[in-house]
């Protein structure tokens, strides 16, 4: 079975739509037909200031929710980055590794640190690439499964890749990323210029997979669209209208060219109201799912200890060999 391996961070409160739609949803797809590697990348999440409590929380909510859409835990390995310290020792490897101009190029360090300003933006959140870059190949990861805002990170962790194995010898795979077309990139519902993010989205134009589904209802209804009437897919011209029946296609199954036919001489808002009770009907179980497991906290670490150790098993395998391949001595 070939390896696919992601990962997301704790954010506070819920993922949102495109989180779900971009990468996770695939992730549990892909649990099926792959050898599965996700975790909850805590590592990452400390590049930004976090409180204690709540990161503890945060962490946990993350996993239940990826529990309640669908990643089974006899079917892929589920863990937590801090878990699993080859993280942090590879990654110190692949940071010796790394051109000071190739990191300064990734633009995801760029837009975060141009919005906190210098002072407060950390050297972690500088190299937080390349820890993904380590992420990726303590695996050997074939695939990466995520969303078209990554794309840049698993080209660096193919260029690292190389570099490693022709200066020190074979060691590791390079991965491909596994982006979908329909859904790698889903557009904030006021402002369809802009992915949807926590940080950058309007509050009317993010929808949080654990909001009241009430309130997703009257933020799928009240989506910006445009002046004409027309229901199409044409992203350029129509990128609000193209946002929607991206995400309704995916939440149906039905081909976005079948959703046109279905919506030929009708207005926006036939449109708007479907998709706000497709939302809705996912969205409900999904909440009470979450909570469940929340609520047992026991499973929950349980699930999240036997998955460090599976994950551990894999990772101290190769960090061993490229330690031997850089030269440090055996520690026995
Ligand atoms: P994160 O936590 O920001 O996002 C998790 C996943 O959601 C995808 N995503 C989107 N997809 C489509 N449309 C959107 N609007 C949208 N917003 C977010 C992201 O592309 C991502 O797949 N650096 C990563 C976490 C990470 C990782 C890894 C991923 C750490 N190590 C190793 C893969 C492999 C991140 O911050 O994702």
């Amino acid at each position: 079975r070939p390896r696919v391996l992601s990962g997301i961070q704790p954010t506070a409160g819920s993922f949102h739509l495109g989180n779900y739609l971009g990468a996770v949803r695939q992730w549990v797809a892909l649990q099926e037909t792959h050898d599965a590697f996700y975790m909850v990348v805590d590592l990452h999440a400390i590049t930004v200031p976090q409180d204690p409590a709540a990161l503890r929380a945060n962490t946990r909510l993350a996993v239940a929710q990826l529990l309640a859409a669908g990643l089974d835990p006899d079917r892929c390995t589920l863990f937590v980055q801090s878990h699993v310290p080859e993280h942090a020792q590879l990654g110190w490897v692949m940071n010796c590794l790394t051109g000071f101009g190739e990191a300064s190029r990734m633009t995801q360090f760029k837009d975060k640190s141009s919005k906190q300003g210098s002072d407060r933006t950390t050297v972690g959140l500088f190299t937080y690439p390349v820890l993904q870059v380590a992420d990726i190949l303590l695996y050997q990861a074939n695939q990466v499964p995520v969303g078209e805002d990554q794309r840049q990170h698993i080209e660096l962790t193919r260029d690292l890749a190389e570099r490693f194995n022709s200066r020190l010898g074979e060691t590791f795979t390079l991965p491909e990323p596994y982006i979908l077309k329909e859904t790698g990139k889903i557009y904030d519902l006021q402002d369809p210029s802009v992915k949807m993010s926590k940080s950058a989205s309007t509050p009317k134009g993010l929808v949080n997979l654990l909001d009241d589904p009430k309130v997703t209802a009257k933020k799928v209804r009240s989506a910006v669209t445009d002046t004409d009437t027309v229901i199409r897919f044409d992203p350029v011209d129509k990128p609000g209208v193209s946002n929607l029946l991206s995400i309704s296609s995916t939440l149906t199954g039905k081909p976005v060219a079948e959703l046109e036919k279905e919506y030929e001489g009708k207005m926006y808002g036939a449109l708007k109201t479907d998709l706000a009770e497709q939302m809705v009907e996912f969205v409900t179980p999904f909440r009470s799912r979450t909570q469940g497991y929340l609520d047992d906290p026991e499973t929950l670490d349980s699930i999240l200890a036997k998955g460090a150790e599976k994950a551990r098993a894999v990772a101290a395998e190769t960090l061993a060999q490229a330690y031997d391949r850089i030269g440090f001595l055996p520690a026995k």
